[in-house]
Order: structure tokens, then C-alpha cells, then sequence
């Protein structure tokens, strides 16, 4: 195996080098100093995304750090709320702006569910946006199910493939046939959620950990590491975003990354957002009760859901005009759901086809 670095990168089919390490900043809330203290322990790639709203606290550190923009590598996404060629175009400009960048260096389709038109729309603009200078770019949040076919639908379009492709991936959800699918056509493979939201209490992992002398996510890191993925992981606690890059000094044994390749669950691994998965949960509860994905959302409550949509428990946290966010308690694993402003309840027919 090739000697892993903290600065080791790769190439991507694009030509240009991506670290192998990434910075995840969802849910951080002091994003500027988080991606500063990052920055000093060595990391040179930021995940950001348009939905996460901290383009402009990205940028902000990256000019602080006094660090040439050229020796980052800055990533954001755009929602399918804002898919669509035009639409798109207008959002690179948006983020450029928010960030104070000339040039994103990835530029990600966050979600699939804008349907196939306007997906492959989505994808053209940022050809274009990519042939302007603006980004590189790639398709995202693939699952299990649908990951393969969306990447088929930009082969069968006749489009370039893209370099990157970003999935939730993990010892529990390993996501095979689109790694598989990634590697036979030379997609380097992003993997969020890496260190399992911070859930790392369990005993084949601690086991790990305590024979390698090491804490569970250096060994969940090392394991994406040699696995060959780009493991993304968050962290706000500055301890944790320098301890989260202590992972060059070891190596794990093959019987260590078998005995964590073993713990696969499939698609039931999954800890984040599966967008055919939560689309499901939104369509039946919607057979279930309309008022649930109309406008009132609001008005939904755990009890007019769970008792018929066994054996998922549905807790809705405070849902603004646009978005909701279910919480299956029986994993207690959240699960965003991107709702399409008046037109939910077409949309949710229509997404029977993501
Ligand atoms: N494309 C997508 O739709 C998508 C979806 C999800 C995530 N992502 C990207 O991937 C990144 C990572 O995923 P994620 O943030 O969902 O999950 P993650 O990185 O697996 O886990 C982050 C959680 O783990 C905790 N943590 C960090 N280091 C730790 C350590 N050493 N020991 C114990 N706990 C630790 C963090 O808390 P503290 O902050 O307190 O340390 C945080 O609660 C995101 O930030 C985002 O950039 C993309």
C-alpha cells in the first residue's frame, strides 16, 4: 500500500489533485474557527454546501489563514431546490459571491431529487460553470438503489462522467456497487458521515481501537483511508479536529479491515439522509396523511404518524417553509427531507421516479 500522508492527494480523472482528507462543516456552528483550527492541523479540504450556510464563514477563513486559495480544495453542493440550468448558473455565481472565490474547486449535485430533467440540467450547468473556470464538478448523494442508475443517466445522456462522487459510506453502510461501480469508472468515492455521526460505541470498533492503542474515529478514518475513499469528518471541538488527523503513524492489519468490512448492514447502515429511503418514508406518510407534506407540516405531530407507520417512529423537529427534518427514533438517525415548496404533493408522486 502506498504510505498515506496528511498532504497525500489524488488525482482525479479531471486532472486535478484532491486531498485524501476532507474538513466536514454540516451542523458547525462556529465554522470560521473550526475551518482555521483545521487548517493548522493540516487540512487542505473543506466539504461545504450551499444548505449548510456557511459558504461565507469557509471563505472567510480561507482568507485569514493567509494559506494560497490554490493549495485548498474547497467544495460546495446545491439543493434540488435549486436545480435547473438556469438556476444552477445563477447559484455557482451565488456561491463564488458567498464565498469571495474565483473558483470552487468541487461542485456537487446535493440530492437527486429534482428528477431527471432537471438533474441533467443541474449537470450541464455546471459543465458549463466548470468550462468557465468557475469549479470542477460531480454528482452526489447516491444510494444503494439509485446510485448506479443516475450515474447511467449521465453516461446514457452522452455527458462527461464525473471525477467525484460524494455518498454516505461507513463500516455499517459500505454502499459496494456504487464503490464498484465508482472504481470500473476511475470516480474517486467521498465518504460522509465517516465517523458515524460521533455513535462510535461499538465493540468490534473499541476492540480495534484498543489493539492499535488509538480512539474509535482514527480507526474508522484509517479504515476509509485504506479502503481508498475520502473520509469528510466534522468536527467543532478543536481537540477532536486534530486528534481526527492522527492517522498516518499506523496502519491497519487486513484482518482488522476485514473484521470492519464485516460489520456492512447495507443500506440499513445508513446514519444520514438516504434520498430514495426518505422519499419512501415521505410518501407514505403522505398515503398516510396528506396534511403531513402539505404546507402545515408544522402541525404534524409523532403521534398522527408513528402509530401507523411502525416501525419507524416519526418525531418532526421544527420544520421551516420549505424543509423538514424526520428523525427515525429507531435509530435515532436523522434524515433530512427537501420538500418542494407548493408543488410537495406533485413532487412526491413525481419523485416515485428519482
Ligand atoms: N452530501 C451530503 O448529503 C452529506 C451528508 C452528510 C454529511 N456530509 C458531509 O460529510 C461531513 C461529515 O459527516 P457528518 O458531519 O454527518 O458526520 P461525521 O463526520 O461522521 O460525525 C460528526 C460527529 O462526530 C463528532 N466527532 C468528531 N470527531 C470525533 C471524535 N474523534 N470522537 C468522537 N466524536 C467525534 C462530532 O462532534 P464534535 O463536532 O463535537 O466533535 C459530530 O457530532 C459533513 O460535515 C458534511 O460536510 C455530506
Amino acid at each position: 500500500m502506498t504510505t498515506l500522508t496528511l498532504v497525500s492527494t489524488t488525482r482525479l480523472s479531471s486532472g486535478h489533485l484532491m486531498p485524501l482528507l476532507g474538513f466536514g462543516v454540516y451542523q458547525n456552528y462556529t465554522t470560521r474557527d473550526s475551518v482555521l483550527e483545521a487548517f493548522k492541523a493540516g487540512y487542505r479540504h473543506v466539504d461545504s454546501a450551499q444548505a449548510y450556510r456557511n459558504e461565507a464563514h469557509v471563505g472567510e477563513a480561507v482568507r485569514d489563514s493567509g494559506i494560497p486559495r490554490e493549495e485548498l480544495f474547497i467544495t460546495t453542493k446545491i439543493i434540488s431546490k435549486f436545480h435547473g440550468y438556469e438556476s444552477t448558473l445563477k447559484g455557482v455565481d451565488e456561491s463564488l459571491a458567498r464565498f469571495q472565490f474565483d473558483y470552487i474547486d468541487l461542485f456537487l449535485i446535493h440530492d437527486p431529487f429534482a428528477g431527471r430533467e432537471r438533474r441533467l440540467a443541474t449537470y450541464k450547468a455546471l459543465q458549463e460553470a466548470k468550462d468557465a473556470g468557475k469549479c470542477v464538478l460531480t454528482i452526489s448523494l447516491l444510494t444503494p438503489d439509485s446510485g448506479v442508475k443516475h450515474l447511467e443517466e449521465i453516461r446514457n445522456a452522452g455527458l462527461p462522467m464525473p471525477s467525484v462522487n460524494q455518498i454516505e459510506l461507513h463500516p455499517f453502510c459500505q454502499q459496494r456497487p456504487i464503490v464498484a461501480y465508482c472504481r470500473a469508472h476511475s470516480i474517486v468515492v467521498q465518504a460522509y458521515c465517516p465517523i458515524l455521526r460521533g455513535k462510535l460505541d461499538d465493540a468490534t470498533i473499541a476492540a480495534i481501537a484498543t489493539k492499535y492503542g488509538r480512539d474509535p474515529a482514527q480507526i474508522l478514518l484509517r479504515w476509509s483511508l485504506q479502503k481508498g475513499f475520502v473520509p469528510l469528518p466534522k468536527s467543532a471541538n478543536p481537540t477532536r479536529i486534530h486528534s481526527n488527523t492522527h492517522l498516518y503513524d499506523f496502519e491497519l492489519a487486513e484482518e482488522d479491515v476485514a473484521a470492519l468490512d464485516a460489520l456492512d448492514e447495507g443500506k440499513d447502515g445508513a446514519l444520514s439522509w438516504n434520498p430514495v429511503d426518505a422519499m419512501e418514508f415521505v410518501l407514505l406518510a403522505w398515503l398516510l396523511d396528506p396534511r403531513f407534506v402539505s404546507a402545515s407540516t408544522a402541525s404534524a405531530t409523532p403521534s398522527s404518524m408513528d402509530a401507523r407507520s411502525a416501525p419507524i417512529d416519526w418525531v418532526l423537529l421544527p420544520p421551516c417553509e420549505f424543509e423538514l427534518e424526520i428523525v427515525s427514533a429507531s435509530r435515532n438517525n436523522s434524515i433530512h427531507v427537501i420538500l418542494q415548496g407548493s408543488q410537495q404533493l406533485q413532487n412526491c408522486k413525481a419523485l416515485r421516479d428519482i
